[in-house]
């Protein structure tokens, strides 16, 4: 009798403690997908312990820079498919929604794509032809196995005005529905998003919003827009965000959120290209051994209440994507100033999770 309670007791705190591990993608089931971004030595396996935490709090994953164009298609005549292939296979043997990102972005676009030998542009229809190669080449390749791609990402500036990348100065406006034809041509059944930062800004807000409506006026597929998420201490506020989450929502896409991180340090001018790196200076990295307490606690502050955000439009909001795993994952550390020590994931650099979870999992 002794030896039966003694293993019931067992067995019941055995049960408590796995209660208490449930993981963040299963505080959120049926809201929406948990992602994040992975980088290459996740995607090899070589970050074990940030894949353990993955498989057990993430049911979704993007490619953080393995699809991108300089990585994946370096020549007019050259694929490297090897990351972008176990980046694929890793979520499909974990059961993973798989995101594609990104087929068309004006950043770490190869040298050759948009240029002639000469150096000059290449003309509206060599670009047209260009973009449907890669487009083709990559979604067929995962035809059925990715299952949504980020088809244009970044491609509004905070006036509303298209961004000035090659694509538009070649092909104009018509570079983005020829993109979403393209990647629908190659999987009729994928999901098709825009994706952009700074989304909050009324002007982005505004073009994004008639961009939409253009797409589905044309007939075309758009299955959701991505707000990136890339947040800071003092920006942006959670109404601002909310404002422009009820805009797209509004025109009867999706809302996904697939950038997500906040960095706890001073903002720094946030140039709308990353190539604005500035030059280190210690007063901007101030936290290099950990956060303060009194800045931990704004910091989780500000997620919970974005959180709560995304949970209260949980019938319009997909996916919650966080830009990497854990702390030092992220491309924080290192922008826009080099050498930094952020503290902008949903885990810390010891692969805890951040208290404002704590209210959801536990
Ligand atoms: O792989 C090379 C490596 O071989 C080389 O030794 C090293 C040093 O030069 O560079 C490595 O490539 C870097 C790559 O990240 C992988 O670490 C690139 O230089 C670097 O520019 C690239 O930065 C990425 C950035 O996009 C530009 O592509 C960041 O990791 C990535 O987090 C960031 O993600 C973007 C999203 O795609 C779009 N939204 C904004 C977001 C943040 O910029």
């Amino acid at each position: 009798m002794r030896n039966t309670l003694i293993i019931a007791a067992a067995l019941l705190v055995a049960s408590c403690g796995a209660a208490e591990e449930k993981g963040v993608k299963d505080a959120f089931e049926g809201k929406f997908y948990i992602g994040a971004a992975l980088n290459a030595s996740e995607i090899v396996g070589a970050d074990t312990a940030g894949v353990e935490i993955l498989k057990k709090h993430f049911n979704s994953i993007v490619a953080e820079n393995c699809m991108k164009c300089e990585e994946i298609h370096p020549q007019e005549d050259v694929y490297n498919f090897t990351l972008a292939d176990k980046f694929v296979e890793f979520g499909e043997e974990n059961d993973m929604f798989i995101i594609g990102h990104c087929l068309v972005w004006h950043s770490q676009l190869a040298k050759w794509f948009a240029y002639d030998a000469e150096g000059n542009y290449v003309t509206p229809e060599v670009l047209k032809q260009r973009m449907k190669d890669h487009i083709t080449t990559i979604v067929t390749r995962y035809k059925g196995r990715v299952q949504g791609w980020d088809v244009v990402n970044e491609a509004i500036v905070e006036d509303g005005s298209y961004r000035k990348s090659p694509f538009y100065e070649i092909l104009g406006e018509e570079f983005i529905p020829w993109a979403f034809e393209c990647a629908h041509a190659a999987d009729p059944d994928a999901e098709l998003y825009l994706n952009d930062y700074g989304m909050n800004v009324p002007g982005r807000r505004d073009a994004y919003v008639k961009l939409i409506n253009d797409l589905k006026a044309r007939g075309l597929r758009i299955d959701a827009i991505g707000m990136q998420g890339h947040m800071g201490m003092d920006y942006p506020t959670v109404e601002e965000f909310e404002t422009s989450l009820l805009a797209y929502a509004g025109t009867g896409v999706n809302v996904m959120i697939t950038e997500w991180d906040m960095s706890a340090l001073p903002t720094v001018n946030m140039g709308a290209n990353i190539s604005d790196i500035e030059e280190f200076k210690a007063s901007l990295n101030p936290y290099p051994d950990g956060l303060p307490e009194e800045v931990a606690a704004v910091w989780n502050e500000r997620m919970k209440a974005f959180m709560d955000l995304f949970l209260k439009h949980a019938d319009k909001i997909t996916r919650v994507t966080a830009w990497g795993i854990s702390d030092d994952d992220s491309w924080k550390n290192g922008w826009p100033v080099r050498g930094r020590t952020d503290y902008p994931l949903l885990f810390d650099r010891n692969l805890e999770p951040k208290p404002f979870l704590d209210e959801y999992t536990k």
